[in-house]
C-alpha cells in the first residue's frame, strides 16, 4: 500500500514538472493584429526566460520597439503583412501583423474652398453678400480684402478685435477664396 502510493506520487511529480515547464514557453498577446500605417499597438509578452530577441519576416512593414521587459510597441510603416517572432532562450512566440493604408491620408477632409460658403461667416456683420453692415465688402478688390484679412490674421491690425478672431480661423487659401468671392459681387 505505502509503496504503491509512493510511486504514484513520483509519477504525479513528473507530470507537474512537465506542465510547469511547458507553461514557461514565451507567449505574445495578441497573436495577430491589424494596425494602420502610422499607428501603433502594444503587444504583451509573458513567461520570458532569458533575453528576448525579435525577428521580422520582412522589413519595412512595421517597426518594433521595446517599451519594457514585457511590452513591445509595434508601429505600422506601410501597408502589408509581416510575421514577428519573439524568441527567448527556450521558445518563441509569433505575432502576425497586418498593416493597412494610413487612415489619415485616405480620409482627410478636403480643405473647404467654397467661397460663398466660407463668406457666409461674414454676412452677419458685413451684410448678406457683403452688402453693408460694419464695412461694405462688396465691390472692393480681392487683393484689398485679402490684404486686410492678412493684416487681421497676423495681428498687425486690432490684434484682439472681432476681425482678427475671424481672419485667424481661416487658412491662407480660404482667405483668398473669401476675398475673391466678395470682389466678384456687384
Ligand atoms: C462679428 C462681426 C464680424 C464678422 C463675423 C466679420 N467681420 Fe469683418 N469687420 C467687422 C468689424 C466690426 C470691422 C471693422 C472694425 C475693425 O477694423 O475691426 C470689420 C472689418 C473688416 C474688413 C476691413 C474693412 C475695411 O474697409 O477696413 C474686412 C476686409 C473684413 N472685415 C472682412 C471680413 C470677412 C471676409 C469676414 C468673414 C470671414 C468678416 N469680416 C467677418 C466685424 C465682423
Amino acid at each position: 500500500m505505502s509503496a504503491l502510493k509512493k510511486t504514484r506520487n513520483i509519477a504525479l511529480g513528473y507530470i507537474t514538472a512537465a506542465l510547469s515547464c511547458s507553461a514557461f514557453a514565451v507567449t505574445a498577446t495578441p497573436g495577430s493584429l491589424s494596425i494602420a500605417a502610422g499607428a501603433s499597438q502594444t503587444v504583451q509578452l509573458a513567461d520570458i526566460s532569458g533575453t528576448l530577441s525579435v525577428y521580422s519576416s520582412k522589413s519595412g512593414i512595421a517597426t518594433v520597439s521595446r517599451v519594457d521587459a514585457s511590452h513591445y510597441r509595434i508601429s505600422g510603416v506601410k501597408a502589408g503583412s509581416v510575421e514577428l517572432e519573439f524568441k527567448d532562450r527556450k521558445s518563441s512566440a509569433k505575432v502576425k501583423v497586418s498593416v493597412t493604408t494610413s487612415t489619415a491620408t485616405s480620409t482627410s477632409a478636403p480643405t473647404a474652398l467654397n467661397g460663398r460658403l466660407l463668406a457666409s461667416n461674414c454676412f452677419q456683420c458685413h451684410g448678406t453678400n457683403g452688402s453693408g453692415g460694419f464695412d461694405k465688402l462688396a465691390g472692393k478688390s480681392a487683393s484689398e480684402i485679402y490684404g486686410d484679412l492678412k493684416e487681421f490674421a497676423s495681428g498687425q491690425e486690432d490684434s484682439d478685435g472681432i476681425m482678427a478672431a475671424h481672419a485667424m480661423g481661416f487658412s491662407d487659401a480660404q482667405l483668398r477664396s473669401i476675398a475673391s468671392y466678395f470682389a466678384n459681387i456687384r
